[in-house]
């Protein structure tokens, strides 16, 4: 088992150590759940909350694993969706929560993707004043990116994550065996954020990847475990030092200013990975041009990305929508548009 330990503002003064948790990535590890609660302090109560689809596959199992260690746990099942990440559920899951008594100290386990993670994440934090929350992420972006760094929120008004606030978990359990199920569509939407941390942080995870996409791809135990680790532990690294996304943390942006426009722009039919990983390359060649990256280096961002299956050319959409759309972009400054571009493979700069 490998363990990323978190430490939220670390590089803040007033560094407050209570905020700080594990990240236990492995194989298998859902059934150490109960096991890995127990040694966090907790008995008693918990209630699951997790969406239709992830509750068929791992909902009675992780059950199973708690009850059997003394918990008396439930399950809050929502259904499966982006639009459930809403006040109106949050309000359902308040309501679900009060009536199965839930305390102060009554933890939240969070099980699924990134909706599940920042809904329940939102629960978490506004139940009571904030109750514990443990997050059990399925998917590879929940278990790379979503998961770690403490923003948790519900969509409002048509906006995304427009409600929210940073909570941080009391542990995080990464069951690599989880990402089995996933479509390969879903699994390599994933990938564009684990290689974009390889470009703008990491020369030699990005190496790593270009040598092991086989092995990822065949869904090798080790592969997982070494990409969800590294993952984990450079995003764990940058919200360490910039927890509130007030400067460090933007680079990981990097993909996203383009990719957002792509995937508003498209309706949603290019998902947020794919958008990301079109965003990268259009930004790469972006960086080229001033200086900051070779064409050898963009070549070799292209021809990965390729490899993985992702798509790396801007698809038929309106470009004046696309346009629009990047400059109602939350990093528009002063109606400049920012980017986060890489500077050589394996660091980048604010520009
Ligand atoms: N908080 C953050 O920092 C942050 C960062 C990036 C993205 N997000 C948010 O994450 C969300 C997207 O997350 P996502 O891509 O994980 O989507 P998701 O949570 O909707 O999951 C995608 C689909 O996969 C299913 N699923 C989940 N685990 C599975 C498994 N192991 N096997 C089979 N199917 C499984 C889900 O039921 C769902 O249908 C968005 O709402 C986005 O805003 C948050
Ligand atoms: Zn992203």
């Amino acid at each position: 088992m490998q363990t990323v330990k978190v430490k939220p503002g670390s590089s803040q003064r007033n560094w407050r150590t209570d905020r700080n948790y594990d990240i236990k990535v492995c194989p298998g590890l859902l059934e150490k759940a109960g096991i890995l609660l127990k040694e966090l302090g907790f008995s008693g109560k918990t209630v699951i909350i997790t969406d239709s689809t992830v509750n068929k596959l791992y909902g009675s199992s992780l059950l199973h694993f708690l009850l059997s260690n003394g918990f008396d746990s439930s399950i809050l099942q929502i259904p499966t969706g982006e639009e459930q990440k809403s006040l109106e559920t949050a309000t359902k899951l308040y309501i679900d929560l009060n009536n199965l008594k839930c305390e102060r100290t009554t933890p939240i386990i969070a099980l699924g993707g990134g909706v599940i993670g920042d809904l329940s994440g939102f629960v978490a934090a506004t139940y009571m004043r904030g109750v514990p929350l443990v997050q059990i992420p399925t998917t590879l972006l929940a278990q790379c990116d979503s998961s770690i760094g403490g923003k948790v929120a519900v969509n409002h008004s048509g906006l995304k994550n427009l409600v929210g606030t940073f909570y941080h978990p009391r542990l995080t359990i990464c069951d690599t065996d989880t990402l089995k199920t996933l479509s390969k569509r879903e699994f390599n939407d994933g990938l564009a954020e684990v290689i974009k941390y390889g470009i703008i942080l990491d020369k030699e995870f990005f190496v790593y990847l270009e040598n092991s996409i086989s092995q990822i791809h065949s869904l090798d135990n080790t592969a997982l475990e070494t990409i969800v680790n590294r993952s984990a532990a450079i995003k764990a690294g940058i919200v360490g030092k910039d927890e509130y996304d007030l400067g460090l943390r933007n680079i990981l942006n990097y993909g996203h200013t383009i990719g957002h426009a792509i995937e508003s722009s498209s309706r949603m039919t290019v998902w947020h990975g794919e958008a990301v990983a079109i965003g990268m390359v259009t930004e790469a060649k972006i960086a080229m041009r001033l200086g900051l990256l070779s064409e050898s280096e963009v070549k070799r961002i292209v021809a990965l990305l390729k490899e993985v299956g992702l798509p790396t050319e801007v698809p038929n959409v309106d470009q004046d929508q696309l346009i629009k759309a990047m400059q109602r972009d939350k990093k528009v400054v002063q109606g400049r548009i920012k980017f986060a571009l890489p500077r050589g493979i394996g660091a980048a700069d604010l520009t």
